[in-house]
């Protein structure tokens, strides 16, 4: 399959879950790949798997709270590769609490990893993606549409994630720019097993969405003609009962 031949994607939280999904579910279309995060070994054990169908795949270990990792990436790319067509943006955590306890702490660092960092990155990038008219996806969450008890925290960040995608869209269109958000209730990934064990909940993954799904969604919004563009997809577990 070829539909993203010399194209090259980087593609964030590409260790696990759901980035890793997408990762291969876009190696196996062909694209070049760029496999972001702090585990170097689940880099690796994956950038194995892509490199049956991907002509050129290369981890970056870096912390994509820290500027002067992203500016080092940035400068690698240039030499690695020379462009960026697909920018992939699933990297994220979550932390649970109610308002009345939640901790600050994890606030900042749900706002730095979910917020923040997708926005220098793409900063980072946006040269590249405007001359190559690429494209963006930011991988969002049904809590970043509806916030309910519990998980305020975490919702605010998605929310904002949100007005960035909808801002960078209304000024990267116009020079060929598309940008999506995904907004996935429950995946089944060590993010939702976590989730699980704070909830007290057991953690059943055939009856969650899986990050194989998401995949899905993105690579074909990814490879729609370039007369349309998806704004805003949600997406949910289907269990029969
Ligand atoms: N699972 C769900 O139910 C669900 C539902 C809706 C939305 N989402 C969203 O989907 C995205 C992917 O979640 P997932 O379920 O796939 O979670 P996951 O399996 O826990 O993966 C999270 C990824 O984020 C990376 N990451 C976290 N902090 C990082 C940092 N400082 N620097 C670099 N990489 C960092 C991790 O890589 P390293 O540890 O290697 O750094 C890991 O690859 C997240 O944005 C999440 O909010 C998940």
């Amino acid at each position: 399959m070829t539909v993203f031949k010399n194209q090259v994607a980087v593609v964030t939280g590409a260790s696990s879950g759901i980035g890793k999904a997408i990762a291969l579910g876009i190696a196996a279309q062909g694209a070049k790949l760029c496999l972001l995060g702090r585990k170097l070994d689940q880099l690796l054990a994956i950038a194995k798997i892509a490199e049956e169908t991907s002509p050129q795949v290369v981890c970056y270990q870096l912390d994509l709270n820290v500027d002067e990792d992203i500016e080092k990436l940035k400068t690698r790319l240039e030499v690695d590769f020379g462009q960026v067509d697909l920018l992939i943006h699933s990297a994220g955590v979550i932390t649970l609490g109610e308002l009345k306890t939640a901790s600050v702490k994890d606030f900042d660092l749900q706002y730095r990893t979910n917020v923040r960092a997708p926005y220098v990155l793409t900063q980072a990038l946006l040269p590249m993606l405007i001359s190559s008219q690429g494209q963006i996806v930011f991988i969002n969450s049904s809590a970043g549409l509806t916030a309910k008890a519990g998980v305020g925290q975490y919702a605010a960040t998605k929310h904002a994630l949100k007005a960035i995608a909808d801002s960078l869209r209304d000024e990267v269109n116009s020079l060929g720019v598309r940008v999506l958000s995904v907004f996935p209730g429950r995946t089944a990934s060590p993010m939702q097993a976590a989730i699980c064990e704070t909830e007290g909940k057991t953690y059943n993954p055939d009856r969650l969405l899986q990050p194989e799904d998401v995949a899905a969604v993105v690579i074909h919004t990814f490879s729609l003609p370039r007369t349309a563009e998806v704004t805003d997809v949600q997406v949910r577990p289907f269990v029969k009962s």
